[in-house]
């Protein structure tokens, strides 16, 4: 096949940070995204309505003319935030899910939940407002060893929330274990996940390959490779459940290049070309329409777009950097080659 076209795709998890830094990257998801799930992990988060407001207007006016791009805004959940913020964020049209992160787990993750538990009111009002929740999946329990941080949230927290609001729609972000995987496909529909091109092309193997590789440091950490395998599985299988988050985390590279880097991996630039490879290596190019344009809008109950996007099979070598702000970028693939590209 050289050709593939496809309704256009959606990002269901992507940073885009603020200001300069936004302005630099939000193209790249703009050409092949119609809309993402923006996260609200800025410093400071992104808590209130009126907030993801003025972000989302920030975010359309650094969007170049002529391009069109749908941000939908999302809320950092907080155990102080009031449950009538919940009915707001329902009533605005424009904030479509709560993020979840644990305390300290990821990059400006200090505002996080230190117990979900105290949370669970906030989870009864979004289930009675059917505002689905998003989880950064991951225990922060120091006695527990950092690749097993996921299968861990799992049978400590999310099983029992599962059980506790059956009404709830949620989403395990970013995916890496084969347990997460499973978790998700046993239970019913309101647990979904979103899967990154970098869970699915890489093994752990890659953070130490002849050395010590800043730039495949995210979190989620990469896994072994049959959590790969799982994860292709998944993706590919056809099961509405899994759909397409890049989780595409920029960051300066002096900032990864770093005595204490930070954990993100940029992907926003190839994104969809890197899973037409994942697709393509499996043999289910048929069912990347699927899982990059239909699961999602499905899950989110919003209309699955009607324009379309071709890619080609056809190489091409991704930048050693791109400019970020005042700072550099290194996206990933950086210097190499990536097997398809958006048709012009
Ligand atoms: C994300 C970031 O940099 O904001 N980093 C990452 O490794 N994925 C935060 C997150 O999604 O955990
Ligand atoms: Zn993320």
């Amino acid at each position: 096949m050289t050709h593939l076209t496809l309704i256009r795709p959606d990002d269901w998890h992507l940073h885009l940070r603020d200001g300069d830094i936004m302005a630099a990257v939000l193209p790249d998801t703009a050409r092949r995204f119609a809309r993402a799930i923006i996260m609200p992990n800025l410093k400071p988060p992104v808590t209130t309505v009126e907030q993801a407001r003025a972000y989302r207007e920030r975010i359309l006016q650094a969007l170049p003319t002529g391009m069109q791009f749908e941000p939908l805004m999302t809320l950092h959940l907080t155990e102080t935030m009031p449950l009538t913020e919940i009915a707001k964020a329902k009533a605005s049209g424009i904030v479509h899910a709560v993020k979840y992160y644990p305390a300290d787990a990821t990059t400006n993750s200090e505002f996080g939940v230190t117990d979900i538990r105290r949370c669970y009111p906030l989870f009864a009002a979004m289930e009675q407002h059917d505002i689905p929740l998003l989880m950064h999946g991951e225990v922060t329990d120091p006695t527990v060893d950092v690749f097993d941080r996921e299968a861990i949230f799992i049978e400590r927290h999310l099983a029992p929330l599962v059980q506790a609001f059956p009404g709830l729609r949620m989403v395990l972000e970013h995916i890496t274990t084969s347990a997460a995987a499973a978790f998700v496909r046993e239970t019913p529909n309101n647990v979904a996940a979103t899967i990154t091109p970098h869970h699915l092309l890489f093994n752990r193997n890659a953070l130490f390959e002849k050395g010590l590789r800043p730039h495949y440091y995210c979190l989620p950490l990469l896994k072994r490779e049959e959590h790969r395998q799982a994860l292709i599985v998944a993706a590919t299988s056809g099961n509405p459940s899994f759909f397409l988050g890049t989780d595409s985390a920029p960051h300066p590279r002096h900032a990864k290049e770093s005595a204490c880097g930070c954990a993100g991996i940029y992907s926003a630039h190839a994104a969809l070309e890197l899973y037409a490879e994942v697709f393509e290596q499996a043999g289910a190019l048929d069912k990347l329409e699927a899982f990059a344009s239909f699961h999602g809008p499905d899950f989110y109950q919003l209309p699955r777009n009607r324009d379309t996007l071709t890619l080609v099979r056809k190489e091409w070598t991704v930048a050693s950097e791109l400019s970020y702000g005042a700072d550099m970028l290194v996206p990933l693939r950086a210097g190499a080659e990536v097997a398809w590209r958006l048709a012009e």
